[in-house]
């Protein structure tokens, strides 16, 4: 919903809880009135007439009050947009008007030559921001041009929530005071990457079920920017965009256009387990593609034998999958090119033939015979210099002329600004994808940018910012040809997650961290912004080969990894005939949980930090707990789970036993779940009466 005032120059948008406002004076300065619960449209005109602050000389008026400030005049704060022309830097704009189409609201600036139009659109209670730039006069430098600028209401001290990580140990989660200053968190990697999610959170007062929460999200998959500030006078501003610098991102030649991605704000007073739920709601309304469709239970070849593939040890691999209710088949790296190592074949996109004689055809039709859909594994944006790609085009990679190719895992980027690069990849992935019956594609991205450079384009390169664009149009152009193929993002586990991808790929690889323990912690981070139902987990071996070797049990494993999207990755030709069997039953029980997991509304019961974790989906009358112990000490018994999202006047089954619940007991007292020892876990199912 949107009110405008009479004069036009004061504007709230509301969602079912909440609102924001912003007014333009008449100087033409873009005002932040508010972002809370709901105000109307008096209300807002009320803020707007307030005066602004009467400072001595040293501070300015504006500053922590713009909506979006720009490089010049009377600033002092992180500039949203940073411009430069041969005469001079900055902005000083014009108001020229605003529009509405399709819900959005437009406000629209003019400095001389160039338009920068504001995006604002409420969906539910996220507001997604973006900014289009579009110049008419002789080129322009785009230093910075971030997507947004959030502004938080004066309070004595904020809170702030971060997910920070590294590989195998991506999205933990970590709350600290802001303290005057800025707090910056970033990638200057080219990719999302694992050191921090685009998301961040800010409360005073918060707890997972009560208090005001504050949350961005950008959904951009590249190098990226988001900076926390505390302003001297109590007030917070959250600036966010593409690129990690101020040195460049682009330029913008005359009528060219820039608009950058959309950086998501969500305001909630339901605590952190509140804003957690509306951001899921909103991904899967809005956000991710086919979410109203369930994910099926995967396979994936990966840990089970690397890159030593074959089709005969796939088929007896697949035979076991089905056998064990598996619905899709997931054949990993090695199975193209001379890929035998990491060392070689990324860039040619064809059936190794010694691997796969026919093609990857007859693999993929046992597979559908048994039952399954079929997958596999690329990484377009990457070539290994040994490949034919690389001997055929040694400069489609990027690189600094006369400076050394850094090789991570053997593998140079391909430049995908280049329309001749994005040309090959899309012929090489139509023709694979037409080759063979493939239902799904894991698309990997395993290093990160070091030498980008474009010896044929000028500074500032747009390389950066094209190559995320490149990949989107790849993925759209794919998504729309191919429309019953699934795609997974991955990047070493999880190094591209973010609202972008998430736009057009059907799932995430979380973590290449399987091991169950380590898993129940960076789940919390994911949780704290993205759905179960993007979320893909793997029961692997026990002990843990890829990280720590820990051992664990087969029940734990699976309640490890029934909390998202169900996948299996161990060596099923090792595991013995009763593994197979309780994993059977396992897979069973999460195809009939999974639409709770999947579409339900999400309750962290308890954090993992402590030694019992738990937490609970509710999906219409159908709830699902699910409960980890890590070690019980001294023998006590495990407390009971307090439930959440209950109606206290019912009463509740649990399917498996039978025993009735009532639900005030359930929400006030709890419930009883009988972990013991190490490593324990447990479902537990209850239906209303
Ligand atoms: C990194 C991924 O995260 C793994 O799951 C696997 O696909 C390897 N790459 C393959 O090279």
């Amino acid at each position: 919903m949107l009110d405008i005032s009479e004069d036009g120059r004061t504007w709230v948008l509301s969602g079912p809880a909440s609102s924001y406002a912003v007014h333009v004076t008449d100087r033409d300065e873009l005002l932040h009135l508010h972002w809370g619960p709901r105000i109307g449209l008096a209300d807002a005109e009320a803020l707007a007439v307030r005066p602004l602050p009467d400072y001595w000389p040293f501070e300015s008026p504006l500053d922590g009050r713009e909506d979006y400030p720009v490089e010049g005049g009377p600033r002092f704060v992180r500039p949203a947009l940073s411009l430069r022309t041969g005469e001079r830097r900055g902005t000083e704009w014009a108001y020229q008007g605003h529009d509405t189409e399709a819900g959005e609201l437009r406000l629209r600036f003019r400095d001389g030559d160039l338009a920068v139009t504001l995006h604002y659109r409420m969906r539910d209670d996220v507001i997604e921001r973006r900014v289009t730039l579009e110049n008419h006069g002789p080129a322009v430098e785009v230093l910075r041009a971030d997507s947004a600028t959030w502004t938080l209401p004066d309070r004595d001290s904020w809170r702030l929530s971060q997910l920070h990580g590294r590989w195998g140990a991506e999205s933990r989660l970590e709350r600290s005071l802001l303290t005057h200053g800025e707090k910056v968190i970033g990638s200057r990697r080219g990719h999302t990457s694992h050191q921090h999610l685009p998301w961040v959170a800010l409360d005073t007062d918060a707890t997972e079920e009560r208090g005001e929460v504050y949350g961005c999200a950008l959904g951009w998959s590249g190098s990226w920017r988001i900076a926390v500030a505390q302003l001297p006078d109590a007030r917070v501003q959250i600036t966010g965009g593409a690129g990690y610098d101020d040195s460049g991102l682009l330029t913008l030649g005359t009528g060219e256009s820039y608009t950058t991605p959309v950086f998501a704000g969500l305001w909630s007073d339901g605590g952190f387990g509140g804003a957690s739920r509306a951001w899921h709601a909103y991904q899967r309304t809005h956000v991710v593609p086919d979410a109203d469709q369930d994910r099926p239970v995967l396979f994936n070849s990966w840990e089970a034998t690397e890159f030593d593939i074959s089709e005969e040890q796939q088929r007896a691999l697949a035979e076991r999958a089905a056998a064990m209710g598996v619905e899709l088949f997931v054949v990993d790296d090695g199975w193209f090119g001379t890929r035998t190592s990491d060392r070689a074949g990324l860039g040619d996109w064809t059936p190794n033939p010694d691997r796969f004689p026919g093609g990857l055809g007859p693999l993929a039709d046992h597979v559908h015979g048994l039952g399954m859909q079929f997958g596999i594994w690329v990484e377009p944006e990457m070539v290994n210099p040994d490949s034919d790609l690389y001997r055929a085009h040694p400069d489609w990679v990027q690189y600094q002329p006369g400076r050394k190719r850094t090789e991570f895992r053997n593998q140079l980027v391909l430049n995908l600004a280049r329309e001749d690069v994005q040309e090959y990849l899309w012929e090489q992935l139509d023709g694979l994808l037409s080759s063979a019956p493939i239902d799904y594609v894991k698309w990997d991205f395993n290093r990160c940018f070091s030498d980008a450079g474009w010896p044929e384009d000028p500074y500032p390169q747009r390389l950066w910012v094209d190559h995320v664009r490149a990949l989107y149009a790849l993925l759209d152009r794919l998504r729309a040809a191919h429309p019953g193929v699934a795609f997974e993002s991955c990047s070493g586990g999880g190094g591209r997650i973010d609202l972008g991808v998430l736009s057009r790929t059907d799932q995430v690889w979380t973590s290449d961290n399987t091991d169950p323990l380590d898993r129940l912690a960076i789940q919390h981070g994911f949780s704290q912004i993205h759905p179960a139902r993007v979320m893909a987990a793997w029961v692997t071996d026990s002990p843990n080969a890829m990280l720590n070797h820990r051992a664990s049990s087969l029940r734990f494993r699976f309640v490890s990894a029934m909390a998202g999207v169900l996948g299996v990755g161990g060596d099923l030709t090792k595991w013995t005939e009763g593994e197979l069997a309780e994993a059977r039953d396992w897979v069973e029980l999460y195809k009939e949980i999974r639409p709770v997991v999947q579409r339900g509304d999400l309750y962290r019961l308890r954090a993992p930090e402590g030694g019992l974790s738990s937490v609970q989906y509710v999906l219409g009358d159908e709830t699902v707990v699910l409960a980890w112990l890590q070690a019980q000490r001294y023998g006590e018994p495990v407390p009971a789970l307090r439930l959440r999202g209950l109606d206290p006047s019912a009463t509740y089954e649990c399917l498996k036993t039978g025993e009735v619940h009532r639900g005030a007991v359930l929400l006030h007292h709890g419930l009883r779940v009988g972990l013991r020892g190490d490593l324990d876990a447990t479902i537990v199912r209850l239906k209303r009466k």
